[in-house]
């Protein structure tokens, strides 16, 4: 009889009893695999059910709320509140820190999130995702601030993301690479198909919305010209280019077969820092391509060295396929 793949349960017991996390972020990691497993049922009945369409309101970005968006959200927040391992959490959705409520018990752990990543994709039925970063504080604090959550990337203690495509997967890294879970419905679980995963260090394949061509630096212009003058140009080969508009579904192929992503500062969005948000996509995207072996740059740093300045700061990002990152930045 063949072994069955372990869970992502058995994935985390493994990692605690081998003394690389700590049992609370085994338990918080339960909740937010659950949380994924939540939003992924609600994504599947599409037109179906009652959670698509446009909200009225208007997220802290000024962003139309799409109705999963705040489903997502409020997910998120029921499922990981009551693990009571949490100082507070951060979402995309809301201005400011959520504090766990009073009558829950509290921990160390700070969790900050994009519940519905790519959502302009769910009318069309593209992939979206969820995004996750976490922290650990010293101690329980009172009440958690905003200094308390402005920490490098490199503080990660854990990232990861879920992809509602074809099937739901949930990637994570605890800092020990990067591996990949694929949800069996038939027992309702994560079971990993993937193992320590690695970004081949070259690449063909180019992301980056090029309608913004005008807005862009012209050493960005240059780098993509020439990937794309193919065997005339002076990088001598042909490179593809692809653009879903949902940064984890990006981030996914890039995780699967290597690749380059290019959301870059430009002129249009410059005066915002860019478009990525850093605490909740750019540090954790930033930290699983590290762990598998590739690089990730705002365009002038290490996304991971970055000293946030705000909750919702935006920044450039330039991740991926190693050594094609590095061509990216001579150029840029
Ligand atoms: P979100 O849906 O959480 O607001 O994020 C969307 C982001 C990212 O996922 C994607 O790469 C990018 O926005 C797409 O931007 P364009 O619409 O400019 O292509
Ligand atoms: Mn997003
Ligand atoms: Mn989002």
């Amino acid at each position: 009889m063949s072994t069955p793949t372990k869970t992502f349960m058995q994935h985390l017991f493994q990692q605690r009893h081998a003394g690389l996390i700590e049992r609370d972020l085994t338990t918080l990691l339960h909740s937010v695999a659950t949380a994924c497993k939540a939003i992924a049922n609600h994504l599947k009945n599409g037109d179906l059910g009652d959670a698509m369409g446009a909200l009225e309101s208007e997220n802290v970005q000024g962003e139309t709320q799409k109705k999963l968006d705040v489903i997502a959200n409020d997910i998120f927040l029921e499922r990981c509140q009551y693990s009571g391992v949490l100082a507070g959490m951060v979402s995309e959705e809301m201005e400011d820190i959520h504090q766990i409520p009073k009558n829950l018990p509290k921990g160390r752990y700070v969790i900050l999130f994009d519940p519905l990543d790519g959502s302009s994709n769910i009318d069309v039925d593209v992939s979206v995702g969820s995004i996750f970063s976490i922290f650990e504080l010293p101690e329980v604090p009172e009440k958690l601030t905003i200094e308390d959550v402005l920490r490098k990337g490199v503080e990660q203690v854990a990232a990861g993301y879920a992809i509602y495509g074809p099937s739901t997967m949930l990637v994570l890294s605890t800092g020990h690479g990067v591996n990949a879970f694929t949800f069996d419905g038939s027992i309702g679980e994560f079971r990993q198909t993937h193992e320590d995963l690695k970004i081949p260090a070259d690449t063909s394949e180019i992301a980056i919305n090029a309608s913004r061509r005008r807005h862009w630096d012209e050493s960005l212009r240059n780098y993509v010209d020439d990937s794309f003058a193919g065997e005339a140009g002076t990088r001598g080969r042909d490179f593809n280019m692809r653009w879903i508009a949902s940064m984890v579904a990006e981030v996914h192929r890039i995780m699967m077969r290597g690749g380059i992503f290019i959301y870059p500062v430009d002129d249009k969005n410059r005066a915002e820092g860019g478009k990525l948000r850093l605490l909740y996509e750019a540090s954790p995207m930033g930290f699983l391509v590290e762990q598998a072996g590739g690089a990730a740059s705002t365009g002038t740093e290490r996304i991971l060295e970055v000293d946030p300045t705000g909750l919702h700061q935006r920044v450039g990002v330039v991740l991926g396929s190693a050594n094609e990152v590095a061509c990216a930045l001579k150029v840029s």
